[in-house]
């Protein structure tokens, strides 16, 4: 049995980024991956949906060309065979970059599935395929699946085909007529936004009355007002309860309802991976089926780690990443802990929505004494220049007992590009005096920040 300082079950942005790390520190590394590398994030979920996106935004453009002065002959049609190829290209470059990141930085990268036995004097002992490894530190980062819950005719309609998950869907090579999304979260809006740009019928049925959960309520309630000059028909608060050959039944107060569908996209949230890995082997504990990590991401066994959608803090590739480095810091000796305070997040709709720290409601939750502001983007020449449609704002919350920022939450062009600014600005507590001193280049939309704060 070969022994690695460090052996890393999952090979997505929590797993691969800790192993580059791991590797660039000089620990003898091997990570273990049973589908592709990459994970979800590259292979079936934040990358690919973005090529999807952009393809939505230049229909989107093409359709409004009239708007900025350019002609387009003829009907403006999307050719989903080629996104869906194109998607593919895209996917392979980047994974192909992230096993070359890994061999770079001496990496051994395993194709199989991982599963620990249980320990020995001289570590943790691992199964991949027909072989098995010594591990002095153990990495979990087995990720997170789409949550199925118990609904009648759900499991039916995954095995038919009618209803689709965010692998499948990105897969998907032709546009159907009618879509209906099951959850109005993050992936439902975004495959909402980009099937209604691209010529389906979206119905999105949503339990809560808000889209985009916790989103500052003013900017869910543009994102959705938009959406629906798209076309896109929202029914909120709104139970799914079963799935026909040909629609989705829900509840509204009470009675029931049914909208018909040609494919059924479900998103109603992810849920950790820790079955069937041998986590019980090591008495590792879970709490609602997630690892249970504190600061520095080590679980309660010694040794053993966990970053990424698996333990089920913050489910998105970013946080993975900064959780991977915290981890590895931790293993060789540099003293870091997670804050998860700061984590901006990004809806890839058009308009793109971005936003970090806390909302005003959070904050008064809280107990904090808060001032908020919101403009709208026209204060941005560059934004006006560049849109027609001009409902952006950018909303601000300051904690009056420090004068720094806390919050801030953006619906616009670019919104998800710049956001980590502000992110900055939280982290390091810049007082507002000192974020009035900075410059911000002009035109650009990134200003709103500048304009906001001296509002405030
Ligand atoms: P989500 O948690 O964002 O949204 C799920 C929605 O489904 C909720 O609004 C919930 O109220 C609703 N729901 C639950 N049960 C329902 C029912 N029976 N009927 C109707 N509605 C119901 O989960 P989603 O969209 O599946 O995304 C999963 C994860 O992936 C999230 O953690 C998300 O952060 C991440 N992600 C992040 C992206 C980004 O950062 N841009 C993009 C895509 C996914």
């Amino acid at each position: 049995m070969e022994t690695f300082d460090l052996v890393v079950i999952g090979g997505g942005p929590a797993g691969y980024l800790t192993a580059e790390r791991a590797g660039h520190a000089g620990l003898k590394t091997l990570v273990i991956e049973k589908r592709e590398f990459g994970g979800v994030c590259l292979n079936e979920g934040c990358v690919p949906s973005k090529t999807f996106l952009n393809s939505a935004k230049v229909m989107d453009y093409a359709n409004h060309s009239a708007n900025y002065g350019v002609k387009v002959g003829g009907k403006v049609s999307i050719d989903q065979k080629f996104v869906v190829e194109r998607k593919n290209g895209v996917v392979k470059m980047l994974v192909s970059g992230i096993k070359a990141q890994l061999k770079r930085n001496k990496v051994t990268m395993k194709s199989a599935e991982a599963y620990i036995e249980g320990k020995d004097a001289e570590g943790y002992i691992v199964k991949a395929g027909d072989e098995k490894y010594i591990a002095k530190r153990l990495m979990i980062a087995t990720g997170s699946m789409p949550v199925v819950p118990p609904i009648t005719g759900l499991k039916e309609g995954i095995d038919s085909g009618l209803v689709l998950t965010n692998r499948e869907i990105l897969d998907l090579t032709s546009i159907p007529e009618k879509l209906v999304v099951i959850g109005g979260g993050v992936i439902g809006l975004e495959m909402a936004s980009y099937f209604s740009s691209v010529g389906s019928k979206v119905t999105v049925v949503e339990m809560l009355d808000k889209i985009a959960g916790p989103t500052e309520k003013e900017v869910s309630a543009i994102l959705q007002k938009t959406m629906e000059r798209k076309g896109v028909v929202f029914n909120l608060g709104c139970k799914v309860t079963g799935i026909e050959k040909d629609g989705v039944v829900f509840e509204r107060n009470g009675k029931t309802e049914k909208v018909p569908a040609d494919k059924i996209l479900l998103s109603i949230g992810r849920r950790a991976v820790t079955k069937d890995i041998g986590l019980e082997n090591i008495g590792v504990n879970l709490e609602r089926g997630a690892v249970v990590t504190d600061d520095a991401m080590r679980t309660n066994v010694a040794n053993v780690y966990a970053a990424g959608d698996v333990n089920g803090k913050i489910m998105l590739a970013h946080t993975a990443y900064r959780e991977a480095e915290v981890a590895v810091n931790n293993m060789v000796g540099k003293k870091d802990r997670m804050r998860y305070n700061v984590i901006p997040s990004v809806i890839y709709t058009n308009p793109e929505v971005g936003s970090v720290g806390e909302t005003e409601e959070s904050a008064k939750q809280k107990g904090l004494d808060v001032k908020t502001v919101s403009i709208p983007l026209t204060y941005s020449g560059r934004y006006v220049a560049e849109n027609t449609e001009l409902d952006g704002i950018c909303k601000l919350v300051v904690n009056k007992a420090t004068n720094t920022l806390i919050g801030a939450h953006i619906i616009g062009s670019y919104a998800g590009e710049y956001i980590v600014a502000v992110s900055a600005m939280i982290d390091l507590e810049v007082d507002i005096e000192n974020i009035k001193k900075l410059v911000f280049p002009h035109p650009t939309v990134c200003e709103i920040v500048r304009e906001a704060i001296f509002q405030i």
